[in-house]
């Protein structure tokens, strides 16, 4: 999977993918993570690619043709699957998009910054629109990491055990079930006895059982969306 990213901050999303999981993803040739720095499309001496807004009002506007120009060169290198737009005014992330989405072979990523972009690119170009939650962003770099991670890790072959992305927290609409590691013992503290039991068929029954029982308490609107 490849997946491009516009952005006027490049800088932030050096350190993301340049670790762990999304480092080993890149290094086996499974993820392609491309960022493009817009201000290198940007406008005259100055390389502009904000302004002030028709009908007046504070914050600038990200201008449409820097945009313009960068999706359109990429779009002449390649076909995108989907052009997403990060903006808290875009349709909540959650899990099942990230599975639809790992599915795909090349995303364009558009990050947003300032008051917003230009209305017509949304419009023209954008095919998709994301917010990771419901708060405000100072740009949409943060969002669009988010997106790589949580995308990149469900390409098959990307993580070491190939059933341990199955069993994360809102793989079936429940969350993850407590884990445990040595010493079995801490402080008094003890580790359920039936995940030292060895018997397999048990283990699991006890924990779907816990994975339910803590969305009971924590999440009860997951199993409400059944
Ligand atoms: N840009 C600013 N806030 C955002 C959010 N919550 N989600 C996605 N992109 C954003």
């Amino acid at each position: 999977m490849r997946i491009d990213i516009i952005t006027v901050l490049p800088e932030l999303l050096e350190s993301p993918f340049s670790h762990s999981i999304m480092k080993r993803a890149q290094q086996k040739g499974l993820l392609e993570v491309y960022t493009h720095h817009l201000r290198d499309f940007g406008l005259g001496k100055h390389r502009q690619v904000d302004d002030y807004q028709f009908g007046g009002g504070a914050g600038l506007v990200m201008m449409i043709e820097p945009i313009s120009k960068c999706i359109e060169q990429l779009q002449s290198e390649r076909a995108y699957d989907e052009i997403i737009f990060l903006t808290p005014d875009g349709k909540r992330y959650n899990q099942s998009i990230a599975n639809q989405l790992s599915l795909k072979g090349n995303l364009l990523l558009l990050c947003g910054h300032y008051k917003g972009i230009d209305e017509r690119i949304r419009e023209q170009y954008v095919t998709s629109e994301i917010s990771i939650g419901d708060y405000v962003l100072s740009g949409g770099e943060l969002a669009a990491a988010v997106l790589v991670d949580s995308i990149g890790r469900l390409i098959p072959g990307v993580l070491n055990d190939e059933t341990s992305a199955l069993s994360d927290s809102f793989q079936d609409d429940l969350l993850a079930p407590p884990v445990y590691t040595r010493p079995a013992e801490f402080k008094g503290w003890k580790v359920p006895d039936i995940l030292l039991s060895g018997h397999e068929a048990k283990i699991q029954e006890w924990r779907y059982e816990q994975a339910l029982k803590r969305t009971e308490d924590r999440r009860p609107d997951l199993l409400e969306e059944k």
